[in-house]
């Protein structure tokens, strides 16, 4: 279907039962429906939203437009999951139907509040003359998923910035509510601002200031701002669109970046000695990651395994997007690890030693290492030909390679078909999680991290050890619905 701006906005309610039907006769013929990921059931999935603890469960909202592959009127769809791996849909959408919403529920974040689900989010609004107003919206939500919209915003654009003024994030700090906005400024260039709760109280939120990160302001726009602790060390996730590439070398569209601080001063408010900034993933698609510190102080995020502004071989079957697996957050050395949390284990069915030439379903773990000094080339999605997702590792080089030029159906060509990573020559570990049409491979346990997507053509069901002698376990895995 193509979308223009008419069809991206129609209301709701104008889709009939027939249309919608159709749609998902369509998503059904996909041959690329992963098995333990979230996907939307139709539609596009964006951004992650609203990742918390609440009333005994982890809450995770996502970004939907509901009626194709199109950035169109936003909703936000509402799971629940017991050990942050299964996450079943409570069938509760929030759909933009308040005039502080009306052309989207855009992105934001939640927090508990007494017995009830705090949401933080940007309302879109668009007037006759389609100039947008971001405002900075609450809702409660009780137990039973009942949600309750604020009739009033609780920030409106600040006079120093644009109309590119969005995705609150709620957090605690030293026992105070504070939240960081993403926002453009007068010059057009990307800025954070930081709200404190006045008297903690969450629908009273004052200005503090422009955040100080060492910002290079090369980008235009910071979505998604997250700030994070781990072992009290502030970890500024944002989206710098735009960012020059001498800043940080980077091929996605945009790239999803972090900076670690010595420490964090609400006042200031700046992060003190910020380390340069750095990419959070290494592969074609990782964007939007939101983060949260949950009850018992770690750190999780999940992230949006799709960019802006890209067309996917799904949008063909009405579909589109993903959501990563869940990661913990720790520091070691003073490094970033990021890694799926325990429970993925749960997933494991089979345990079968790596062996050079394997038939798969395209759903399996594979954890492999290998030694210092040695060299490794493994075909995933591998075709009789030993076409498919090539990786390829140099230690000596320090140098991994993930070309997927002869995977499946191409797209986002534009912005190449290889991604590369540095690696140091040291005995390294690779964990793989594939799932149909999503890979996501963390290295020595998450010290780097590639996510992606792939769209194998039928026959691309095989894995091929081209080079080197890796050692390793494949696992089968089952999601279990
Ligand atoms: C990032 C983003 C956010 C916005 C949302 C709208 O992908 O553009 O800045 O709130 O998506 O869906």
């Amino acid at each position: 279907m193509a979308f223009d701006s008419n069809l991206r906005y129609r209301p709701y309610a104008d889709w009939s039962a027939k249309e919608i039907e159709q749609i998902e006769e369509n998503v059904a013929k996909s041959p690329w429906h992963s098995t333990f990921h979230i996907e939307p059931k139709r539609g596009l999935l964006n951004d992650p939203n609203g990742f918390s603890y609440f009333n005994g469960q982890w809450h995770l909202f996502y970004q939907w437009f509901p009626f194709g592959a199109a950035h169109g009127l936003k909703s936000w769809v509402h799971t629940v999951s017991d050990d942050l791996v299964h996450f079943e849909a409570t069938g509760t959408v929030l759909e933009p139907d308040h005039p502080l919403d009306s052309h989207g529920m855009y992105s934001g974040s939640a927090m508990q509040m007494d017995d009830q689900l705090f949401l933080f989010y940007t309302g879109n609004v668009r007037d006759s003359d389609w100039i947008r107003h971001p405002y900075q919206n609450g809702a409660l939500m009780d137990k039973d998923g009942n949600l309750i919209k604020f009739d009033q915003p609780l920030i409106t654009q600040p006079a120093d910035t644009t109309d590119h003024f969005r995705d609150p994030q709620i957090f605690l700090y030293n026992g105070q509510y504070y939240a960081i906005i993403g926002g453009q400024d007068l010059e057009k260039k990307g800025i954070i601002k930081l709200y404190k709760a006045v008297d903690n109280d969450y629908t009273n939120w004052q200005e503090i200031g422009n955040l100080d990160f060492a910002n290079d302001r090369t980008a235009y726009m910071m979505e998604c701002p997250n700030l994070v602790f781990v072992d009290n060390k502030p970890i500024l996730l944002y989206c710098p669109q735009g960012l020059d590439k001498s800043v940080l070398d980077y091929d996605n569209i945009y790239p999803n970046t972090y900076k670690i601080g010595k420490g964090f001063d609400p006042e200031a408010p700046a992060i003190i000695e910020p380390s340069a900034l750095q990419n959070l993933d290494y592969g074609f698609e990782c964007y939007a990651t939101q983060g949260f510190n949950a009850p018992d102080g770690r750190a999780f995020t999940v992230s949006w395994l799709g960019l802006p502004d890209i067309a996917y071989p799904t949008d063909d079957f009405d579909y589109q997007g993903a959501l990563s697996l869940v990661k913990e957050l720790i520091l070691k050395d003073g490094k970033l690890y990021q890694y799926p949390v325990d429970a993925v284990k749960t997933l494991r069915q089979e345990a079968l030693p790596f062996s050079e030439k394997m038939e798969t379903d395209n759903v399996y773990e594979l954890e492999l290492t290998i030694s210092a000094n040695s060299q490794m080339e493994i075909i995933l999605c591998a075709d009789k030909e030993g076409n498919g997702l090539k990786l390829n590792i140099n230690l000596q080089d320090g140098l991994l390679t993930l070309d997927r030029s002869q995977a499946g159906t191409p797209y986002a060509t534009d912005f190449g078909q290889t991604r590369t990573c540095p690696m140091n020559n040291q005995d390294t570990t690779l964990t793989i999680f594939m799932d149909k049409s999503i890979f996501e491979i963390f290295i020595n346990k998450g010290e780097k991290v590639l996510s992606g997507r792939v769209f194998p053509n039928a026959d691309q069901t095989g894995i091929r050890l081209t080079q080197g002698q890796p050692e390793g376990t494949f696992y089968t895995l089952n999601y279990g619905r």
